[in-house]
């Protein structure tokens, strides 16, 4: 009986490991040996109030045990990285082939596993402003998992990046990536040093939404996908606006999935990856048994970037 990681709600982080059964796959599915997931902000809040037995994860990297019966997707044996809406923290997971990349020996499981929410969430944000050759961007959140991604491909994109973070121990990181400038500041006023910007991703909503939307260039663009750090409603000052066409909207990763598929998502990150132009940060690895400590230390913002779960 494969093992996977379950909601338990008597254990500390609300998450443990136990056995399961392995859901039949349908004809366009494979099914993946996971060697490494990672964990997101939004499945650890949502293991917080699940009931027992609930099964999560989004991230899969691992190789393929069986392939798809249709006779589409990648050949039992290829290494692949893959998105899921459930279901990853496991030993074995059910994948659809068109959620599902294959993975060069360049990328390890390890990069791979930050790359499906991520990654594809950090992509499809800056997708929504093609055309960044030369332009000023400015990520809110540079020093999370989808904030870290998104510098790096908007410095590879050709943008001139600007990483808003709250934590000077976490500015050097995010220089590291090729951002122009960083700036410190929690509430993200001080990011108008570097303004006016033409895109802004916000992946942390309140007062540093309502300051950045008051720092865009002419017909910008602001996307968010993120909040819930601070207070979601503030006050926000809308003469600033005036004369300036602006476009704002807000992000579901797994919506996006069905303009571009996630395979088709995944295997330009592991392109860009595999090349070196991106470089995930992993502040923390750890076998998948540790997954109580690990979900403890994310929910408390222990680390910068993303935290890896390999399973042995
Ligand atoms: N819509 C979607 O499909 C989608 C997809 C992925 C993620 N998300 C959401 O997007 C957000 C970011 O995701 P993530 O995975 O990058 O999370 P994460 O790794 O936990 O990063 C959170 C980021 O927000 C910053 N932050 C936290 N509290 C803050 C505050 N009070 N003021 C200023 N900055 C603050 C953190 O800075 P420090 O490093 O200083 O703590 C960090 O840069 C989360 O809310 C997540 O649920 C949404």
């Amino acid at each position: 009986m494969p093992r996977a990681i379950l909601v338990d709600p008597t254990v500390p982080g609300c998450l443990a490991l136990g056995d399961t059964e392995l859901r039949p796959a349908a004809p366009n599915e494979a099914v993946v040996r996971v060697r490494a997931t990672s964990l997101n902000r939004g499945e650890v809040r949502a293991a917080q109030g699940a009931p027992a037995g609930t099964r999560l994860g989004w991230d899969v990297a691992g190789v393929v045990e069986t392939a798809a019966v249709n006779g589409t997707g990648p050949a039992a044996g290829t290494r692949v990285v893959g998105l899921l809406r459930a279901e990853a923290w496991a030993e074995l997971a059910v994948v659809p082939v068109a959620n599902l990349a294959t993975l060069p020996d360049e990328v390890s499981f390890e990069q791979a596993a930050t790359l499906p929410v991520a990654g594809l969430t950090a992509l499809y944000a800056l997708d929504r402003a093609p055309g960044l050759v030369g332009r000023s961007v400015l990520v809110a959140g540079a020093s999370g998992g989808v904030g870290h991604h998104a510098v790096q491909i908007a410095v590879a994109a050709g943008a001139e990046v600007t990483g808003l973070v709250r934590q000077e121990a976490h500015a050097a990181l995010i220089r590291d990536t090729g951002a122009a400038h960083v700036v410190v500041d929690g509430g993200g006023a001080a990011a108008a040093e570097f303004a006016p910007y033409d895109v802004v991703l916000d992946g942390v909503g309140g007062d540093v939404w309502a300051a950045a939307l008051g720092m865009m260039a002419y017909r910008g663009t602001i996307v968010t996908y993120g909040g819930g750090m601070g207070a979601s409603a503030v006050p926000f000052d809308a003469v600033a606006l005036l004369g300036k066409q602006l476009t704002a909207s807000g992000l579901i990763v797994f919506e996006e999935t069905l303009r571009e598929t996630a395979a088709a998502g995944l295997q330009r990150l592991v392109r860009l990856a595999a090349s070196g132009r991106l470089t995930p940060l992993i502040s923390l690895q750890a076998d998948w048994t540790d997954i109580g400590s690990v979900t403890q230390q994310l929910l408390d913002r222990g680390f910068p970037g993303k935290a890896v779960l390999t399973l042995s």
